[in-house]
């Protein structure tokens, strides 16, 4: 038995994450190691989402949302921007027979229109052509920050606020998350992080207030089945609490 079927053998099917959301990082370190360009370590980044994306499909994750350009990266040096944009509609575009068999949704999830125009069409199209799909729910994160999108969210409440057509009394938490541009998914149950670094990076900041974080030193390109499995084990030997006492969480099993 090779090593991913006996950590395939460890996961308890009943007890798979709904929703999944990643950090993907390291493709930069990834290609250094290796003397190659940092481009090299984004392009390789693209075979992982791949596999991740597989795997999900595979494991009957509902959600799996990826933070493939936050809204601070647009401040990196042109040049790697534009290749990282390139790449984005490219391989999207390259992916979309793929997804389409395996019966995935694409969801754009950030300020999409900064995207140049060519990436932005494919990823466009990418959304329309798979809007019918009913497996895995691909949310793309794409010049994405938490915090734009809760002042967006604060926004749209605003203007219905304005408009007269909401009471501020009314405001509750669900009416609020319903306003992010992630609803109407559930929150994530695991966050995972690669390439060593242990902070949030402004993702998903209000989505992530109960999930289970785990973070790995494996690099993005690295990032594996069987790296995706062991966070999963990792995942499943949690007690989720939500604030409560052991014994009420294990009363209500
Ligand atoms: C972080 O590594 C990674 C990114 C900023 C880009 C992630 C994008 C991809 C993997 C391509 C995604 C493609 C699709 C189709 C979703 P880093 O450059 O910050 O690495 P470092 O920390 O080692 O410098």
């Amino acid at each position: 038995m090779n090593n991913l079927d006996s950590l395939l053998e460890r996961i308890d099917p009943q007890r798979i994450p709904q929703h999944v959301a990643i950090i993907m990082d390291g493709n930069g370190r990834w290609a250094n190691l290796k003397g190659m360009p940092r481009s090299a370590g984004h392009a390789e980044g693209v075979s992982a989402v791949h596999c991740a994306v597989e795997f999900s499909s595979d494991m009957g994750i509902k959600y799996l949302t990826l933070y493939a350009f936050s809204t601070e990266n647009w401040n990196r040096p042109q040049e790697e921007v534009d290749t990282l944009m390139h790449l984005i509609g490219w391989a999207i575009e390259r992916e979309l027979p793929d997804l389409l068999r395996n019966n995935v949704r694409i969801h754009l999830i950030g300020d999409i229109k900064r995207i140049p125009d060519e990436a932005r069409q494919r990823l466009i199209n990418s959304r329309e052509a798979t809007a019918h799909c009913t497996g895995l729910n691909l949310m793309m994160c794409l010049s994405y920050s938490s915090r734009w999108e809760i002042t967006e969210a604060a926004r749209l409440i605003a203007r219905e606020v304005a408009a007269g057509n909401l009471n501020p009394e009314s405001i509750s938490e669900d009416n609020f998350a319903s306003h992010l541009s992630t609803s109407p998914a559930p929150d994530p149950d695991l966050l995972i992080r690669t390439g060593g670094e242990e902070r949030i990076s402004n993702f998903l900041l209000w989505q992530i207030a109960y999930s289970e974080l785990y973070f790995t030193p494996v690099l993005w390109p690295d990032f594996d089945k069987s790296t995706y499995a062991e966070a999963i084990i990792d995942f499943q030997s949690r007690e989720r609490r939500f604030g409560m006492t052991s014994a009420q969480v294990n009363e209500n099993i």
